[in-house]
């Protein structure tokens, strides 16, 4: 097309873009709204437009907060906001609202209106729109001193309307306002509310119950075994742990200040009483002691003889076995050289001569046994003189 041919129509389309651009308005009534989690928000704008758009073809007026290839995604169709959102213009004006119920923190965007013919050019988005912060009420905790906390109730963002909160103790009404004390230590579950949108409440802080001590595995534990001890107490903020073993008086140093404390591979050493310590910024709660009975083999049993001096005929002596095992060992006494067939003597730790024979001499040996095996002493040697 030459430029002579088609000056009037070239002319014509530039008005009309120019015209577009200065009739096109959005105004709305607010730019930033901080809501809180769960409550409803209602945003309205009105809007202008040039005369003589062209009407005909579809006409789409929208909200959104995303664009896909640089044009604006309708938020109705959204699946994010299923259920959730409203929108519309009144009738014989040029003011429109979008609702959203039930606000999620995921909501909390720049939302905008767009109005749009098909024509081409026929289009404009109020931009900037309206900033939506969504937060959710958190209790924080503050200590006074070393008997009182103080609870207050926060949100991330300035809520309008003068908030007012209001605080429950275990599902109970108990105080209007922005703070509320406690005592430290308390089991006790507080959340705040805000007045006038009682689906919004913070989440329930609360001290730690008494932690419970679980043992992994639960069957019964052998030397060099892996076991784990794990403490877990009901507590939000959740708490955190330490780990203590009983009678270590010399060195009160925790063992762990993870949940679990962990044994790799478990010692006789290991066996005794422990506890653990749960605590958040409302208090702390210790469990009941468990005890750690750990199994072993005895270790090879030691003899002693009394009286240690010179054995004459006719004398008191008594020989003692000992070890350690657990559970504890059983004990048998033999008489025997190693090589020839001993002769079981007696099955308590200690054999007792009242009057010992110059046939008793010779060498001993006891044995101690438990479940899991059984060890021998070296042999002891007994000359009997003549009186
Ligand atoms: C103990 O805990 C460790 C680390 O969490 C894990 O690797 C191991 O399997 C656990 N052992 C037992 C016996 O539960
Ligand atoms: C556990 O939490 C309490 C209260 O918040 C804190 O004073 C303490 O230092 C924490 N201990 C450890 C081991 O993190
Ligand atoms: C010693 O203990 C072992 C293993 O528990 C058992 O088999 C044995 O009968 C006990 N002996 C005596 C004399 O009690």
């Amino acid at each position: 097309m030459s430029p002579s041919a088609g000056g009037l129509v070239v002319f014509l389309l530039s008005v009309q873009v120019i015209q577009s651009q200065d009739g096109w308005r959005v105004k709305y009534d607010q730019t930033d709204v901080c809501a809180a989690k769960g409550s409803t928000v209602d945003i309205n704008c009105d809007y202008t437009h040039p005369y003589g758009i062209y009407y005909s073809g579809k006409k789409d007026r929208f909200w959104f907060t995303k664009e896909k290839d640089g044009e604006p995604v309708d938020l109705k169709p959204d699946s994010e906001y299923s259920g959730r959102v409203k929108y519309g213009c009144y009738s014989y004006s040029d003011s429109c609202y979008l609702t959203i119920r039930d606000v999620r923190e995921s909501d909390s965007a720049e939302y905008k209106f767009t109005f749009r013919t098909n024509e081409p050019g026929e289009k404009y988005t109020g931009s900037p729109g309206v900033t939506l912060s969504v937060t959710g009420l958190q209790v924080q905790v503050r200590r006074s001193d070393s008997t009182w906390l103080e609870l207050t109730c926060h949100s991330n963002c300035v809520l309008s309307d003068h908030p007012e909160y209001v605080w429950y103790k275990n599902e109970e009404n108990i105080k209007t306002g922005s703070s509320l004390p406690v005592s430290s230590g308390s089991t006790d579950r507080y959340s705040c509310y805000l007045r006038g949108s009682w689906n919004q409440r913070s989440p329930a802080v609360y001290g730690p119950q008494r932690p419970s001590v679980s043992v992994s595995p639960s069957a019964e534990m052998l030397e060099g075994d892996s076991v784990n001890l794990t403490c877990s107490a009901d507590a939000n903020p959740a708490a955190n742990y330490t780990w203590y073993k009983a009678h270590r008086i010399s060195d009160p140093r925790p063992l762990s200040e993870e949940p679990q404390l962990v044994f790799s591979s478990i010692q006789s050493s290991d066996s005794g009483r422990y506890s653990c310590i749960a605590e958040n910024q409302l208090g702390r709660k210790t469990s009941d002691f468990i005890l750690i009975p750990v199994k072993y083999l005895p270790q090879r049993p030691s003899v002693s003889v009394s009286p240690s001096a010179e054995i004459l005929e006719g004398g008191s002596v008594t020989l003692t076995c000992s070890t350690d095992a657990n559970p504890a060992a059983n004990y048998t006494w033999y008489k025997g050289d190693g090589t020839s067939d001993p002769h079981l003597l007696s099955e308590e730790p200690q054999l007792v001569f009242s009057s010992i024979q110059s046939s008793d001499s010779g060498r001993y040996s006891c044995t101690a046994e438990n479940q899991l095996g059984r060890k021998t002493s070296d042999f002891i040697s007994i000359d009997v003189k003549c009186g």
